[in-house]
């Protein structure tokens, strides 16, 4: 099969690239190396495309057009990540998430491709599922900023206000995007969705947790949390853990994900024309971020974390996955532990600025 994997240059796109090309499959990358991404140094590679690294930007009608040439599957890894510096951020990222798709599904559509894989994300949840004592199923609204600040990090039951035990989220909770990146990355599920009834293809959405592994980028404000903390080590620092560290994640090591979306892609093609399904893609084994930051601290030898009591608006308490169905429908299973997945991420070397560009 000859895929076209968007952002095929980045973190997660690199290591899909490197899962299709050794599961026999041919690859073919369209990266814009946006410089949030790979700094301000990345450049094209000498000697112009080589055919299959494609630098160009997905909102490029013509490029897309030019890159889909004899592509049977499209895997859409190409966006702004992170929650970026301020909202001045929003247009570019509706601009590269939404328009971008928007157009990457158009030409799809012109040019007769029929499946794709999307890159998901569980940022459509908002907060996770939570259960109260007294009221079952619960789903609280934003912190408030007065309580976050005085260090009460808990959500607490809209009804009663008693403190809740978080639970998995499954593919069926409603959506409820807490922030522009998390309103772009689910506006691309419903463009998907909206493509594949429009055209009889059909598109499958990879709803990734925290991904982290090697090849990770540099601590930027659009770089996840892992990274933060292997950033911090590589400098002789102590990873600086937010709120008081006891915030649950579902941490996926990105060889994983790159195997969820290599099942995904040969599946795909099979599915019931005009349909779209969404899988949640984690470990099955949640984690505190303060877990995280020590086990990364001890694999790399470094000082321990220090629990700050900092926060980020927009952040959520605790979002952890149930992703039963990604198992038991395409057969894929998650094969990187917590503990061998950190030393692993603790030894490995974060992605510089310029690279990405030896796919
Ligand atoms: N890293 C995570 O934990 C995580 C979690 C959930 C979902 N995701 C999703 O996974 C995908 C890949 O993310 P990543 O972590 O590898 O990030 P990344 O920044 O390393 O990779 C994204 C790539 O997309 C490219 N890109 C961005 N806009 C583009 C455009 N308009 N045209 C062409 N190329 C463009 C960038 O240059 C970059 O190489 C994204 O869709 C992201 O939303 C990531
Ligand atoms: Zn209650």
């Amino acid at each position: 099969m000859r895929v076209l994997v968007t952002g095929g240059a980045g973190f997660i796109g690199s290591e899909i690239v490197r899962g299709l090309t050794s599961a026999g499959h041919e690859a073919v990358v369209l990266d814009a190396l946006l410089p949030s991404a790979h700094g301000p140094a990345a450049q094209r590679p000498a000697g112009g495309d080589d055919g299959r690294l494609i630098v160009g930007d997905v909102r490029d009608r013509a490029t897309v057009d030019r890159a889909l040439y004899g592509v049977d599957a499209v895997c859409h890894q190409a966006a702004m990540v992170g929650l970026g510096k301020d909202f001045a951020d929003a247009p570019e990222y509706v601009g590269c998430n939404d328009l971008g798709t928007a157009v990457l599904l158009a030409a799809m559509a012109g040019a007769g491709v029929r499946s794709l894989v999307l890159a998901g994300s569980m940022v459509v949840y908002g907060e996770g599922r939570y259960a109260c004592r007294r009221h079952g199923t619960v789903r609280p609204g934003p912190r408030d900023p007065a309580d976050l600040a005085a260090g009460r990090f808990e959500p607490r039951c809209p009804d009663c206000g008693e403190a809740l035990v978080p639970g998995l989220v499954g593919e069926d909770a409603p959506a409820d995007p807490r922030n522009v990146y998390a309103a772009t990355k689910l506006a691309q599920e419903h463009l998907a969705a909206s493509w594949a009834r429009a055209t009889g293809g059909s598109a499958v959405a990879l709803r990734y947790h925290n991904v982290y592994g090697p090849g990770m980028p540099r601590d930027t404000p659009y770089a996840g949390v892992a990274s933060f903390f292997r950033s911090a080590l590589a400098r002789g620092e102590a990873p600086r853990v937010f709120e008081d560290g006891g915030q649950r994640r579902d941490f996926i090591h990105v060889r994983d994900v790159a195997a969820a979306n290599t099942v995904a892609l040969e599946a795909v093609g099979a599915r019931v024309p005009g349909s779209f399904a969404a899988y949640n893609t984690g470990s099955g084994e949640p984690h505190t971020i303060g877990e995280m930051a020590g086990a990364l601290a001890a694999a790399h030898g470094g000082p321990a974390p220090v629990v700050t009591g900092e926060f980020r608006l927009g952040d959520v308490r605790h979002v952890t996955a149930d992703s039963r169905r990604l198992r038991e429908e395409l057969g894929w299973r998650p094969r990187v532990g917590f503990a061998e997945g950190m030393a692993d991420f603790a030894a490995a070397p974060l992605r510089e600025a310029g690279a990405g560009l030896t796919v």
